[in-house]
């Protein structure tokens, strides 16, 4: 047995490739680096689903605006007993109102749902009135536009789809594990998404970005770092945005997410100087968690920057989550088509350490 699955493959799949020694991502034959900054989130939607839909256009971005449009009448639902919740929770309840299915179309309004539903609770949240979809603009565009009520500058949009593309599909991690189980027993799409969503929200996979901004506002300045990193892993605490199961280097994620940081904030006003304080707390963090764990190699993962960045697009902490689902959604739609056309229903054993019952005299 293997603690944590650890190493044991459990699909074959076309979808994507993560080398951890050579720290690669690839997404269906494409490198990371080819498609970060340089595709857009719905092209690579695309490259995700297709063989998996039947009737895929070319072209996704009118077919998710529209699906935008047509999930937005369920915001209406969002009571205010979901106002005290978490934004991902708040988003969850939502997403589960929608017509579960295995088509196109149900697939969209799931991609579109985490966008739409995101933007609402966070507003809501906040006091503020929900913002309308808007079906011609690119996803990206859209989603920071509804969120802030007006639209978002160029680079900041080219921004959010950089991060949207870096974090749509990476092998069988927790929580697309989670949506391939469900979706091998034909319970549908929108199920499936569910249960990636609830996988996600855990501090150990998609929770960590808010941990992270924690982090840096608690160390302050570059001059605290080693000081409150030593007193942090003193106490048993991980460093949230370090160490990953499968990369034994840096995560490419990380450098993608890094120059999408530095191309949104240099030369502007935006976080003047938090990146270099955020770079001397990771160069710090690094030293300490080598001297720590010299048998252990733990680096930078994605996460680390993916707070910086949400945090320069203005999203609250309690919202990372919520946005990495807005891309990761599209990676666990195409799973969970690969593992219903190809697969077959997942059902492991388990190794039974219990007591057994008393044999009758
Ligand atoms: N900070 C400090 N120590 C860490 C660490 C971190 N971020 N990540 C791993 N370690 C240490 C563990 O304490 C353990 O040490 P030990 O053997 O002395 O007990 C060792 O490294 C191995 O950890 P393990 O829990 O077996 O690794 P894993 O593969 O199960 O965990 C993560 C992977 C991602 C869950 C883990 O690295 C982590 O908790 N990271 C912080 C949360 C995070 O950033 N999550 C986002 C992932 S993309």
């Amino acid at each position: 047995m293997s603690d944590g699955l650890e190493g044991v493959v459990a699909a074959d799949t076309v979808l994507s490739e993560v080398d951890g020694h050579a720290g690669r991502l690839v997404i269906r034959g494409h490198s990371l680096d080819d498609l970060a900054g340089r595709a857009t989130f719905e092209a690579v939607t695309h490259l995700l689903w297709d063989g998996f839909f039947d009737d895929l256009p070319r072209d996704l971005a009118p077919a998710l605006g529209a699906a935008r449009a047509e999930v937005f009448a369920e915001v209406a639902a969002l009571d205010t007993g979901l106002l005290d919740r978490t934004p991902i929770e708040g988003m969850r309840a939502l997403t589960a109102r929608l017509a579960d299915g295995d088509d196109l179309n149900t697939a969209l309004r799931l991609a579109a749902a985490a966008s739409v539903f995101t933007a609402a609770v966070v507003r809501a949240q906040a006091g503020e009135a929900p913002v309308a979809p808007d079906m011609a603009l690119s996803h990206a565009a859209d989603t920071l536009r509804m969120l802030r009520g007006k639209a978002a500058a160029p680079a900041e949009v080219a921004a959010l789809d950089t991060y949207l593309v870096t974090v749509s599909d990476h092998g069988l991690n927790a929580s697309t594990f989670a949506a391939r189980v469900i979706a091998s027993t034909l319970a549908g799409l929108g199920s499936a998404v569910l249960g990636g969503i609830s996988a996600l929200k855990g501090p150990l996979h998609g929770g960590a970005p808010g941990p992270v901004i924690d982090m840096l506002d608690a160390i302050g300045r570059p001059e605290n770092a080693r000081a409150w990193i030593e007193d942090a892993l003193d106490h048993g605490e991980r460093l949230m945005g370090f160490g990953h199961r499968v990369y034994r280097v840096r995560d490419p994620r990380a450098d993608a997410l890094k120059k999408a940081v530095k191309r949104l904030t240099d030369g502007s006003n935006i976080m003047p100087g938090r990146l270099a304080f955020a770079e001397a707390v990771e160069a710090a963090a690094l030293a300490i968690l080598r001297e720590r764990k010299p048998n252990r190699p733990l680096d930078t993962n994605v996460e680390f920057y993916t707070a910086l960045l949400l945090e320069a697009l203005a999203y609250p902490p309690s919202a990372f989550t919520c946005v990495f689902a807005t891309g990761r959604v599209v990676g666990w739609l195409a799973h969970a088509r690969e593992q219903v056309v190809g697969g077959r229903l997942i059902r492991p054993a388990s190794r039974y350490i219990g007591p057994m019952p008393l044999e009758a005299a």
